[in-house]
């Protein structure tokens, strides 16, 4: 049984889905704080929350759980800022929580949610897996020490982690029965496409004055289904007796704010002001990974590298979304 905790959100639901229709069998653990229980249609669920050390030690019990995918944490880089103690102690400590059940019931595999948020200000680019990491907002922070105990209790305890940092997560699969759904949106894709769609009166671009080719930031866009098949080689790599690593996620492109929004106008065939404002506090102007070393060691290579080709999956599951 594999354990998928926050199986419920965005990117947990969709490896859940994933891991199903190859066969694996799992149960999810969420607290349902920010996850979606129709999102949890396959495999088994428990509500609980890693607060919780009886909540854990409950799925530990009841299942034997031979590997564990780690979807659980709180996103929001300017809420971090704001509130770290949030941050701290769900990402961390409810964190540390997790592998000390993990620990007591002697299950040494973890596939974690890392983020590119660890790297802080790009020093170069694309972003590798020896770039240095200094995070420059608290969640960057959190992720990173966490990265930091896997390296101990793998040393001390002989715990074997995939670290797995994610770029711009975005997309939804073929079918478009799950996807992205935060009640807090800040994401670009989902908030341009609202403005497709006609829930927001516009979309704003933060700082055109950046040193890039049309001035607004560069990322780097990975597909959910793309993050998905990385997170299925990961376990596959750890059942097989691979030792611990950290891989960077990114589709290896980088896009301009200006061409998502060009994206959607074409994919959409809809109108929409874009207004340009200020720079927001704490973007750096380009990030783009390097997944070089996943594709070598893993044979890892993303579906999806076309923004237009990303908006559209996105766009089929925002208008399914909002009919519900
Ligand atoms: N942007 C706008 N207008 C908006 C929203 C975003 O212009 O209304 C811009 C941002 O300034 C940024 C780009 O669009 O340049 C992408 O912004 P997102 O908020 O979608 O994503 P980020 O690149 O800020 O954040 C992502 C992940 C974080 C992670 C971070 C790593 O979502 O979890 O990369 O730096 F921490």
């Amino acid at each position: 049984m594999i354990l998928i905790v926050g199986g419920a959100g965005y990117i947990g639901s969709e490896i859940n889905k994933e891991l199903n229709e190859a066969g694996f069998q799992t149960v999810v653990f969420d607290s349902l704080v920010s996850g979606h229980k129709e999102a949890t249609k396959w495999g088994e669920f428990v509500q609980g929350d890693l607060n919780n050390l009886e909540d854990i030690r409950g799925v530990f019990k009841k299942y034997k759980i031979e590997a564990v995918f780690d979807f659980a944490a709180f996103i929001e880089v300017g809420e971090s800022v704001k509130d770290p103690q949030k941050y701290y102690f769900n990402n961390l400590v409810n964190t540390l929580n997790l592998l000390k059940v993990m620990k007591e019931f002697e299950v040494n595999k973890i596939i974690f949610s890392s983020t590119a948020a660890t790297f802080g200000e790009p020093k170069y680019t694309p972003i590798d897996e020896v770039h240095p990491q200094w995070p420059i907002n608290p969640y960057g922070w959190t992720k990173l020490m966490i990265e930091r105990v896997f390296a101990d209790y793998d040393v001390a305890y002989g715990l074997r982690y995939v670290a797995l940092r994610y770029f711009n997560a975005c997309g939804a699969n073929d079918e478009a029965d799950i996807g992205e759904d935060h009640a807090q949106e800040s994401h670009l894709i989902p908030l341009i496409l609202d403005a497709a769609i006609g829930k927001r009166e516009n979309i704003k671009i933060f700082g055109t004055d950046y040193p890039t080719p049309d001035g607004t930031c560069v990322r780097d866009y990975i597909h959910v289904v793309d993050l998905a098949s990385a997170h299925l080689l990961a376990l596959k790599h750890l059942m097989d007796g691979g030792e611990s690593k950290q891989y960077n996620l990114g589709n290896g492109k980088g896009f301009s704010v200006r061409e998502v929004i060009d994206a959607v106008k074409k994919v959409t065939e809809k109108e929409f002001t874009v207004l340009e404002v200020e720079r927001r506090p704490g973007d750096p102007p380009i990030l783009i990974a390097s997944s070089e070393k996943i594709r070598k060691e893993l044979g890892w290579s993303p579906k999806y590298t076309e923004i237009e080709e990303i908006v559209a999956t996105a766009w089929k599951w925002h208008q399914k979304k909002d009919d519900k």
